[in-house]
């Protein structure tokens, strides 16, 4: 089939690369002309594993090209997919600007009998509605409507997108859930079809829930502090009951990210306009903006003052495997120990670049984990990339001045190994 996928960021590269290696014919578009440049020289400028030898594989086979919005006289794709930015702006909720700019381009230029317009872009409930009402339904465009939202984990998307656990499909066509529908047949997933609308409650239904678990687990660690009990077995005791699971217990600074701060607070901020007490919501998300500041007090608790102290901050990302920082608490942290007047040296694999612009200027980075570790009061692990977890314990010990102090922000690290090295370790809720 041939496809259209508009907005080559996280979601939209990998959405275009999958379709392509499943054979679809896939045009990639995007407003921004250095990213399609490198594109062409097969250079993905976004850090997922896996997505670089896909879109090299499926541009190789001639599936996949690339377009700036200026070289589109018209669209003859009869399948377009919207994978733009739906940000979160302060009091004013998710913003949709970039979604309808793109809806009214899709419009001049189309020029296929009724095309399918895809929305994978996040977007509150009652925005398809009011797409179709107020964009799609003049006399003429006949454009149908999908609401297809995506379920890919950064640093799994490719996993995710050959995997998914379901695939959800909202519309009020049912031809055009025939042939999006046609398009997943490959994957082995259960579809739930439904309107417009329910697809969208569904997303932010998802993304509320398994941030709430996250808050519960962090609020069930802070009792364990309290009681002496054992997060991680109190976890997995919970989870291996069937009807909890064990995914997203693991306790911590809280989830940062693109997604789950950005649309807990877009679903609170339309519960509010619409007069609506989410309570728990409200609760979820306070609990995660104070993750952050636990890990500073488990600092102090050690170091007392943080003034002049020199701490590494191992990690920068806000989950391993990308080099996205957005919402990262890796950032929050960092600017309460500089508050503090820490001393503060950081590093992380892949997510320097992204992350300094955004902090102060005399922060320090380094180019490999032990050299920020070296001489340091106390290190803070922010983010459970493989390296941390890997790393020689017993080597940053000996580069490490006393106190010695570890905070495990992740619960990632072997606690017992480092406590027996020398190590004054604190998790969150580990014994
Ligand atoms: C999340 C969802 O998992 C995807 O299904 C969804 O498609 C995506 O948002 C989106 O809406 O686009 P993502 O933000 O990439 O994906 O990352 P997650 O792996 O879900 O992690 C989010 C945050 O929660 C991270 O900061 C992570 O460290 C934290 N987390 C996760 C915990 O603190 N504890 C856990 O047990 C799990």
């Amino acid at each position: 089939m041939k496809i259209m996928v508009i907005g080559l960021g996280y979601v939209g590269s990998v959405v275009a690369a999958g379709l392509a290696s499943e054979g679809n014919q896939v045009t990639g578009v995007d407003i921004d002309l250095d990213k399609i440049k490198s594109l062409r020289e097969n250079i993905v400028m976004i850090k997922e594993p896996g997505l670089q030898d896909m879109i090299v594989q499926a541009s190789g086979s001639g599936n996949l090209v690339f377009s700036h919005t200026s070289e589109i006289d018209f669209i003859r794709d009869p399948v377009i997919f919207v994978c733009v930015d739906t940000p979160y702006l302060q009091n004013a909720g998710c913003d949709v600007s970039q979604v309808y700019n793109t809806i009214e381009w899709i419009k001049q230029k189309v020029e296929v009998q009724q095309p399918i317009l895809v929305m994978k872009s996040t977007v509150v409930p009652g925005t398809g509605e009011k797409i179709i009402q107020n964009y799609l339904c003049t006399e003429g465009d006949g454009i149908s409507y999908v609401m297809n939202p995506e379920f890919l984990r950064e640093g799994q998307a490719l996993w995710d997108w050959a995997h998914p656990d379901r695939t959800v499909i909202g519309s009020n066509d049912e031809n055009a859930i025939k042939t999006i529908s046609s398009l997943y047949s490959k994957i082995e997933a259960p579809f739930v079809i439904t309107d417009v609308t329910t697809a969208e409650m569904i997303k932010y239904a998802a993304n509320a829930y398994l941030a709430t678990r996250i808050s519960f687990i962090n609020e069930i660690a802070m009792l364990c502090e309290r009681f002496n009990a054992d997060i991680d077995i109190v976890a997995r005791g919970m989870g291996l009951d069937q009807r909890i699971g064990l995914s997203y217990l693991r306790a911590g600074i809280g989830y940062g990210g693109s997604c789950f701060p950005k649309d807990t607070r877009a679903l609170h901020d339309i519960c509010n306009r619409n007069g609506i007490d989410f309570e728990l919501l409200d609760a979820v998300i306070s609990i995660n903006n104070k993750q952050c500041n636990s890990a500073i007090n488990k600092l102090k608790d050690k170091l007392g003052s943080l003034q002049r102290r020199r701490i590494a901050v191992l990690g920068l990302s806000f989950k391993p495997d990308t080099d996205d920082v957005r919402e990262s608490p890796a950032l929050k942290i960092i600017r309460l120990l500089y508050e503090e007047g820490a001393d503060i040296t950081a590093y992380d694999p892949l997510a320097i670049e992204n992350a300094a612009g955004q902090l102060p200027a005399d922060i320090k980075y380094t180019d490999k984990a032990l050299n920020a570790v070296d001489n340091a009061h106390a290190v803070l692990v922010v983010t459970a990339w493989r390296e941390f977890v890997d790393m020689d314990w017993a080597t940053v010990k000996s580069l490490m001045s006393d106190p010695y102090v570890v905070i495990d922000g992740r619960n990632c690290l072997d606690y017992t190994y480092l406590r027996k090295l020398g190590f004054y370790y604190s998790g969150f809720g580990r014994k």
